[in-house]
């Protein structure tokens, strides 16, 4: 349809945004969002006093449900994801077929979509009580399956977890504990992770956020959804940053440490190559998950006793932007990503698995968010276009092309 026509059926409006610059795609109560400040908060809550006081799993009940759970729902919600941590044997087989060098990313979206085959009541969300049984299945079950990436990539074995421990500790345990070894919980870890996941746990209509949601609008059950939001964020230019990111840093630090002529690479226009970590869509400030988790990773590295080099080349390199006018004027400050790579290597957390940690901060948010939708009704999104192409050509016999 051209411009015209499109005009004709909507009314004479038609908006051109690429990349939604400017476009609202929902009205939603989850998270506000003030990029020219710095502010960002949940469901009103600052960001900051709940990194600070809040544990994970009571930031993902306010943001599916809308308010701080009181010790009886958080023990039921606890409760009830415990119950719903068993993953179908079945899904191993699947895990299995895949070669350990596949990107965990790329497992986990595969297997966070193969979880509907094996629980096809998940799709039925007709009621608040079959919301709730979707809810707590993927709580429940979306651990084991960013475990076993980790543990398929080391040729470890698929445990399940141990429901004694809290959320955070049982994901630790389930990641690292080694065959017939006791495994020993790090709090200084558990309080970094706990702390990491809240900070990624919901981040308004971002490109997998707005994925889950308009693939859930279709319909399609929550884990189909979640599947489609984890390859969104796969991509380099969202989650797939903070591997980028630290993947960035140590090629600079094997070049010699010259932070400067990195900073001149990216602002050459010529080249493609951009500062990962660096500049947000709608932070035009400090982003202030950035701030904390800066500050995260100064102390979790000190309590480790890790003397980390690539942390001394990004300190050089937040430096510099910050003082420099091709970064000022563009309004280009480290993000989320740029120091999340560091707290999850001193974990012993793999480069490439940096994403699947995101992804699983990222779970309380996308859900709040499909629920959002579904309980809203909103209708199936689906952007129009401006045509461009050819306006009408007749059919061309093969010989004759
Ligand atoms: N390094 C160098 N220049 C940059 C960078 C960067 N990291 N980011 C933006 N710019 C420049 C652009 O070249 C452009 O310059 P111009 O005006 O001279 O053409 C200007 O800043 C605006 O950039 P856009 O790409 O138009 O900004 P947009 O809002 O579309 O992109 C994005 C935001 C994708 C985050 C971008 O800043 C980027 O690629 N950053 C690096 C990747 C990254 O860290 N992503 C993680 C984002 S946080 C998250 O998803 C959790």
């Amino acid at each position: 349809m051209d411009i015209s026509s499109l005009r004709a059926v909507t009314g004479g409006v038609t908006t051109l945004d690429p990349g939604y610059k400017n476009t609202g795609s929902c009205e939603s109560a989850i998270t506000f969002l003030n990029g020219e400040e710095g502010i960002l908060r949940y469901r009103g809550y600052s960001i900051e006093e709940l990194a600070d006081k809040a544990s994970f799993l009571e930031v993902a009940f306010l943001l599916i449900f809308g308010e701080l759970p009181n010790q009886e729902q958080l023990s039921k919600f606890a409760h009830d994801i415990k119950e719903q941590s068993v993953v179908d044997d079945d899904i191993k087989k699947i895990l299995d077929a895949f070669p350990k060098s596949a990107h965990p990313m790329g497992v986990l979206s595969s297997l966070t979509s193969a979880l509907t085959a094996f629980n096809p009541s998940s799709v039925n969300v007709d009621s608040e009580e079959a919301m709730y049984k979707t809810v707590v299945k993927i709580m429940g079950k979306f651990p084991v399956l960013v475990a076993w990436t980790m543990r398929k990539q080391k040729g470890l074995p698929l445990d399940y977890g141990d429901n004694s421990l809290g959320y955070v500790e049982n994901v630790l345990k389930m990641m690292f504990k080694k065959p017939n070894e006791e495994y020993t919980q790090n709090p200084i870890l558990v309080n970094a992770l706990d702390k990491l996941l809240i900070l990624h746990a919901d981040h308004e209509q971002n490109c997998s956020t707005s994925t889950v949601r308009i693939v859930g609008s279709s319909h399609a059950g929550l884990f189909a959804s979640l599947s489609a939001g984890i390859s969104a964020l796969w991509g380099p230019l969202h989650g797939g940053a903070n591997q980028a990111v630290l993947e960035m840093l140590e090629a600079i630090k094997e070049d010699g440490g010259d932070t400067k002529k990195f900073m001149a690479k990216a602002k050459d226009k010529e080249d493609p190559f951009r500062l990962m970590g660096f500049g947000h869509r709608v932070y035009k400030n400090f982003d202030p998950r950035a701030k904390i988790i800066k500050k995260a990773a100064d102390e979790v590295l000190a309590d480790l006793g890790v003397e980390d080099p690539v942390l001394d080349i990004a300190k050089g390199l937040a430096a510099e932007a910050l003082s420099d006018d091709y970064f000022v004027k563009r309004k280009l400050y480290p993000n989320v990503d740029f120091y999340s790579g560091i707290i999850y290597r001193s974990m012993g957390i793999p480069v490439e698995m940096f994403t699947v940690m995101f992804a699983l901060g990222r779970l309380p948010g996308w859900i709040a968010q499909w629920r959002e939708m579904r309980l809203r009704k909103e209708p199936i999104g689906r952007p129009r276009q401006i045509y461009i192409g050819e306006t009408h050509r007749p059919f061309k016999e093969i010989s004759k092309r």
